[in-house]
């Protein structure tokens, strides 16, 4: 209480129009102003870490649809004395509370705007993977977060897994000899025709035009309870299913392909492929169908991405069918190959080592917390400890970038059914402005694309 009154004095006193930076040397046991901007399922847990750390004082909540508020709050009840504020507007949040910390866990459309305004309003920002639905906005992010010295953090949560630190350590220490080949895949069982859901009126609880906002306005096709970790199911749009909707995500490559790319740059410290190529469709699904009756979801349901880097070659392959009993381990996974062995990583597993002697495999059990079987607590540590030291965090913007980039990459080369070149220091497509086009898109009257 008595901080906050020092902070309005001081607004009052004319400092209205700039947040007082962080600074090295701030000390460490005071209490972040946070506010959460996307109070679905995944903000509810970056936001339980934020409590959890002791280090916040959670002053503002902003989602479109008061259900989610009402639940997070409902969440954060037992967690927490603070009395945050709700809105529905994120610029109105910024402009009122003037958070110190933002935490960004809207749909993947809903990413660029919102952190870019929280860094300009001089807040530090942890922002949900992928960075963005287009490299330009991804870009843009970057070039906000230094531009204005914030500290922006991606939630590629895996680099903060003390399991993946220490396989990480060991591949680099040379486990298995030069990598050639990283294998990364997602195969997730059922699959079945889309039926396509009906338009159904828009509850009055959401706001349906702000949830589209800069990305098009699709007939509201309902929702669908919270849910753990959903399969691929027939899903309506919100909240959750926006994933598989192209207009807001980018499929799973656009999805669980970060986590794995990221893996992946941080692991071979690389910067990003020269060539991609992608291909996969929607055979099972069925057509994507769009009417203002009804309409199905219109990511691939299968995917197979290949990504040529300098040294070696890194696959992506998705599929929502036939499960994946014929392949051993996690439904998830990223394997490393190189003339010593192969190193799984698991997706929630752990890793193992698998020697190309034929000896013994070795292997490392996952340390993950729970309620949400992820290591955000130990991301988040890292994300304050950055903030009062000034240092890049580990999940640096720049890095979730590339890791975001890799997958709009293949999305890319689906969308033009052929190789794309790419220079991963210029971020450019040589020669090829048909590819160059697809680096940004076209806004929805109202909102302006960040440059
Ligand atoms: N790092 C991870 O492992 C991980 C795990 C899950 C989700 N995520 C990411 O988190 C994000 C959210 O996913 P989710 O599963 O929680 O989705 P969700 O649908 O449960 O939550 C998103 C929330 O954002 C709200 N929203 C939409 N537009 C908004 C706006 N303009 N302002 C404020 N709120 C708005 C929605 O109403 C919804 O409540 C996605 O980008 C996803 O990729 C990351």
């Amino acid at each position: 209480m008595q901080r906050r009154r020092f902070l309005h004095s001081g607004l009052a006193a004319g400092l209205a129009t700039t947040v007082r930076p962080l600074r090295a040397g701030d000390p460490v046991g005071r209490r972040f102003r946070t506010a959460l901007i996307g109070a679905g399922w995944w903000g509810g847990n970056v936001l339980a870490e934020a409590v959890a750390s002791g280090a916040c004082e959670i002053v503002g909540l902003c989602d479109v649809d008061t259900r989610a508020l009402a639940a997070t709050r409902r969440r954060l009840g037992p967690l927490t004395g603070d009395a945050p504020r709700d809105y529905r507007d994120y610029r109105e949040l910024l402009a009122r509370e003037r958070p110190e910390i933002v935490i960004v866990t809207t749909p993947d459309h809903w990413h660029a705007l919102p952190t870019i305004a929280a860094v300009q309003a001089g807040a530090h920002v942890y922002v949900e993977k992928p960075t963005a639905h287009t490299i330009g906005e991804s870009r843009a992010m970057v070039r906000a977060a230094r531009a204005h010295g914030r500290v922006v953090q991606v939630g590629t949560h895996r680099r903060a897994s003390p399991h993946l630190q220490a396989a990480r350590e060991l591949l680099r220490g040379g486990l298995l000899g030069p990598v050639g080949m990283v294998r990364c895949h997602l195969n997730l069982g059922g699959g079945a025709p889309e039926e396509p859901l009906p338009t159904v009126p828009v509850p009055p609880e959401l706001d349906w035009d702000l949830w589209c906002g800069p990305a098009p306005l699709r007939p509201f096709n309902g929702g669908n309870p919270l849910r753990p970790d959903e399969g691929p199911g027939n899903r309506g749009i919100h909240p959750r299913g926006f994933r598989q909707y192209l207009d807001y995500a980018n499929g799973h490559l656009g999805d669980i392909g970060v986590h794995w790319f990221d893996q992946v740059l941080w692991i071979l410290g690389e910067k990003g492929p020269r060539r991609v190529f992608s291909t996969g469709g929607r055979p099972i699904r069925g057509a994507p169908v769009l009417n203002a009756e009804r309409q199905t979801s219109d990511a691939p349901d299968h995917q197979v991405a290949q990504y040529a880097f300098e040294g070696f070659t890194m696959t992506w392959e998705s599929r929502v069918f036939g499960g994946n009993a014929a392949e051993r381990g996690d439904p998830a996974a990223a394997n490393f190959h190189g003339p010593k062995g192969t190193l799984h990583l698991g997706y929630r597993g752990g890793w193992t080592f698998y020697p190309a002697d034929g000896g013994p495999a070795k292997q490392q059990p996952a340390r993950l917390n729970e309620p949400d079987g992820q290591n955000i607590r130990e991301l988040w540590a890292d994300f304050l400890d950055a903030i009062r030291t000034g240092r890049r965090p580990l999940s640096d913007i720049e890095e979730g970038h590339r890791a975001s980039v890799c997958s709009l990459l293949g999305m890319i080369s689906l969308r033009l059914g052929r190789s794309v070149a790419w220079d991963p220091d210029r971020e450019e497509f040589p020669g090829d402005p048909e590819a160059s086009r697809l680096l940004r898109r076209a806004y929805r009257a109202g909102w302006t694309y960040p440059e």
